[in-house]
């Protein structure tokens, strides 16, 4: 994997996601984004979280994954960690588009959210083993056979004070924060560089900026894909 970064342009007389699937070389879907404005609304309720720009930065990351499997011959990921993982719907989206795992583990603080996404799960994808955790993810202690991945969409949502350094080596991660909160008192960055800086990686597949907007909140968020 080689360092790269991507910066997405942005039309601003565009306010539409346009999201693409197509088949891809081996039969599965593959998705074409075009990063297009779009309007956020997230409250933090089920509907909440699946507001558009929350949507497509899953679907975003879910994008990046796959290239990264074939890039690097994985068929599929041993134990999938999601911290901070909300209504569940990395796993959602991971499900929709064929990002193969044995094991997710949804870990969250929260037990109301876990246990709506746990029923949903149970009746949506009752072969898949999806597993919750209502745990800090500061304290978590891995479990992880490569290849195995742990992602965190809500990196700024949570204190940095023990999840990124207890990911074990050789490890994929996968991590999503945002630009833009001033008022945030857990995990604030300024910048993708500093956001960048503060989870290094052995090898970075990904680092780059997806730009959104919410009715009166503009923001870029923020992705880090490699191995730890
Ligand atoms: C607002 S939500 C997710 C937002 C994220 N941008 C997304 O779209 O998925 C943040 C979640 O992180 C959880 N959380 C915060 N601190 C945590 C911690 N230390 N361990 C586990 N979960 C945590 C909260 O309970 C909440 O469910």
């Amino acid at each position: 994997m080689s360092a790269r970064y991507g910066q997405t342009s942005t039309p601003s007389n565009c306010q539409i996601a346009q999201i693409g699937v197509r088949a891809g070389a081996r039969g599965a879907p593959s998705f074409c984004l075009k990063y297009s404005m779009i309007r956020e609304s997230a409250p933090e309720t089920a509907a909440g979280s699946f507001a558009p720009s929350l949507s497509l930065s899953k679907l975003w990351m879910c994008k990046l994954l796959k290239q990264l499997m074939r890039k690097n011959n994985i068929n599929e990921f041993n134990q999938v960690y999601s911290l901070g993982s909300w209504y569940g719907n990395m796993a959602l989206f991971m499900l929709l588009t064929h990002v193969p795992f044995k094991v997710l583990v949804d870990v969250d603080t929260d037990a109301q959210p876990l246990e709506i996404s746990q029923a949903a799960f149970d009746r949506l994808a009752p072969r898949k083993r999806i597993i919750s955790i209502c745990e800090d993810a500061n304290h978590l202690r891995y479990v992880c056979s490569p290849p195995s991945l742990v992602i965190n969409n809500s990196t700024n949502n949570m204190r940095n004070e023990g999840w990124f350094d207890g990911i074990p080596r050789g490890t994929v991660v996968a991590l999503q924060g945002r630009s833009d909160e001033p008022q945030n008192e857990l995990n604030t960055c300024r910048s993708l560089g500093e956001f960048d800086r503060q989870y290094p990686l052995r090898q970075t597949a990904f680092v780059g900026t997806l730009s959104l907007e919410d009715p009166g909140d503009k923001y870029d968020r923020w992705m880090k894909i490699g191995l730890k």
